[in-house]
C-alpha cells in the first residue's frame, strides 16, 4: 500500500525530534452514506547522540559473551563493574578484563566502536600510588566503592570507609570519580532505609571531607538520594536505573514474590519512584543514566535465597525514552542519556547518533548463555512503545 510521507517539525521541539505523519489513503467501496474510509498513523522518532551507561554488570566468561552484545547495541561507552569473583582490585586484572570484553565483542559493534571504561573494586588493602598509577595508564576510570556485604560479591569491600582516606586524597587531586553504592550494611537498619542512612551516615560527612573529590551516588533510590545530590551538585551526581523508575516497593510482591523484580538498592514506596522521574525528565546535570543492568541465571534467581540484580540490558534505552514520553520530557532525553554523564566524567560526548521510533514491539523473554541456562529480561514478554532503529 503506498503511503505518503510528510516531515514536519513542530514549535517549540528541538530539530532532533521528528514526528514523522504518514498518512495512508485506504481505498474502500463508498458506504452507505457514499464516505470514502481515511485512516492515519502518527509515528513519532527521536535521535539523539549515542548514550553511555554510566553502570553495567558485564559478568565473564559465557555469560559475558551472552549479555555483552545487549549493552553494546545501544551504548557507545559502558563503566564496567568490578564485582567479578576475585574483585577487580588492580590496574593489571581490569586490563585483562577489558581485554576479555574486547575481544568477544560482535563484528558489526567493533567496527562502530565500544568502550568500556574500568573500575578499580575498593578494598581496605587498595593503595593509593596503584590507584594513581592505573588511572594515569588510562586503565581506570573510576573507583568503586561497595560497603562490606552490601550487596552481589561485596564480601572484599570496605570495612572502613573514613580509613580509605589517603585513596580519596589522591582521588581528588587526579579528579577520578568515586562511584558508591550507598547502603549502610547495619541489620539493625530497615532494608529500605538503607540509602537514605547511608546519605546521612556516610556521604555526607565524605561529602564535607572532601570537598572537591567527585562522587556518584549509583542507582539512586531515594527522594532523599535525589535531594542530597540537587543541593551538592558541584562535584555530586547520581545515575539512575530504568527498573526503578517503572517498579515500587509493591510491585516486587505484585501477585506473589517476584524474584526477578528484587536488586539491590531494593526498590522504595512509590513516591520515591516519582521523585527520581522527575529528576530524570529535569535534564538536570548532576543526574544521568546508569542501568545497573545485574544478570544472574534464572536459577539463582528463582530459588529460596535468590540473587539481587535485575536485568534491563534488552531494553534499556527503550524504557527511558518511555519514561520520558511519557513525563513530556523527550527534549531532555539527550542531555541525561547522552550528555550529563560524559561532562561529569570531563569526557566528550560521543558524535554518533541513534534514533528511537514509537512503535510498540515486544520485549525478550529468555537471554541464552552457552550451557543451557538463561537469564530473564526486565519487562520480558510485555508490549514496550519505543523501540531503536537498528
Ligand atoms: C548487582 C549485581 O548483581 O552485581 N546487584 C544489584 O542488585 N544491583 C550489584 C549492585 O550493583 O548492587
Ligand atoms: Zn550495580
Amino acid at each position: 500500500m503506498a503511503a505518503a510521507v510528510s516531515k514536519q517539525r513542530y514549535a517549540g521541539i528541538p530539530s532532533n525530534y521528528i514526528f514523522i505523519l504518514y498518512i495512508r489513503a485506504i481505498k474502500r467501496p463508498k458506504n452507505q452514506f457514499g464516505i470514502l474510509a481515511e485512516a492515519s498513523t502518527v509515528l513519532m522518532e527521536i535521535t539523539i547522540k549515542r548514550p553511555d551507561d554510566w553502570h553495567v554488570h558485564l559478568r565473564d566468561g559465557i555469560m559475558l559473551a551472552a549479555v555483552l552484545p545487549h549493552t553494546a547495541r545501544q551504548f557507545a561507552r559502558a563503566v564496567i563493574m568490578p564485582n567479578l569473583t576475585p574483585p577487580i582490585t588492580t590496574a593489571d586484572m581490569a586490563a585483562d578484563y577489558r581485554w576479555r570484553i574486547l575481544q568477544i565483542l560482535p563484528d558489526e559493534v567493533a567496527e562502530r566502536g565500544f568502550q568500556p571504561l574500568m573500575t578499580c573494586y575498593l578494598t581496605d588493602e587498595t593503595k593509593p600510588a596503584d590507584v594513581e598509577q592505573g588511572y594515569l595508564d588510562g586503565v581506570f576510570t573510576a573507583v568503586k566503592l561497595y560497603p562490606a556485604n552490601a550487596t552481589t560479591n561485596s564480601a572484599l569491600g570496605v570495612t572502613d570507609i573514613a580509613g580509605r582516606a589517603m585513596v580519596f586524597e589522591i582521588m581528588q587531586e587526579l579528579g577520578m570519580p568515586l562511584l558508591m553504592h550507598g547502603e549502610v550494611t547495619d541489620p539493625d537498619i530497615d532494608i529500605f532505609d538503607r540509602e537514605a542512612v547511608f546519605i546521612e551516615r556516610v556521604l555526607a560527612p565524605l561529602r564535607l571531607d572532601f570537598p572537591d573529590l567527585k562522587i556518584v551516588l549509583e542507582h539512586a533510590t531515594t527522594k532523599d538520594a535525589i535531594d542530597f545530590v540537587r543541593s551538592n551538585r558541584e562535584n555530586t551526581a547520581a545515575t539512575i536505573t530504568a527498573h526503578h523508575l517503572f517498579i515500587n516497593r509493591t510491585d516486587i510482591f505484585e501477585g506473589g514474590i517476584n524474584p526477578h523484580r528484587y536488586c539491590l538498592p531494593i526498590a522504595k514506596r512509590e513516591n520515591h519512584r516519582q521523585a527520581l522521574r522527575q529528576a530524570v525528565a529535569s535534564g538536570d546535570a548532576c543526574f544521568f543514566l546508569g542501568t545497573d543492568t545485574a544478570p544472574h541465571t534464572m536459577g539463582t534467581k528463582e530459588t529460596a535465597c535468590g540473587c539481587a540484580g535485575i536485568f534491563t540490558a534488552p531494553v534499556a534505552l527503550e524504557l527511558y525514552a518511555q519514561v520520558f514520553d511519557e513525563e513530556g520530557a523527550l527534549d531532555k532525553m539527550e542531555a541525561f542519556t547522552s550528555l550529563n554523564g560524559p561532562a561529569f566524567y570531563g569526557l566528550e560526548p560521543n558524535e554518533t547518533t541513534v534514533t528511537l521510533i514509537k512503535e510498540s514491539w515486544t520485549a525478550p523473554d529468555r537471554i541464552g548463555i552457552d550451557d543451557g541456562q538463561s537469564v530473564l529480561s526486565f519487562m520480558a514478554g510485555e508490549s514496550l512503545d519505543w523501540q531503536l532503529k537498528e
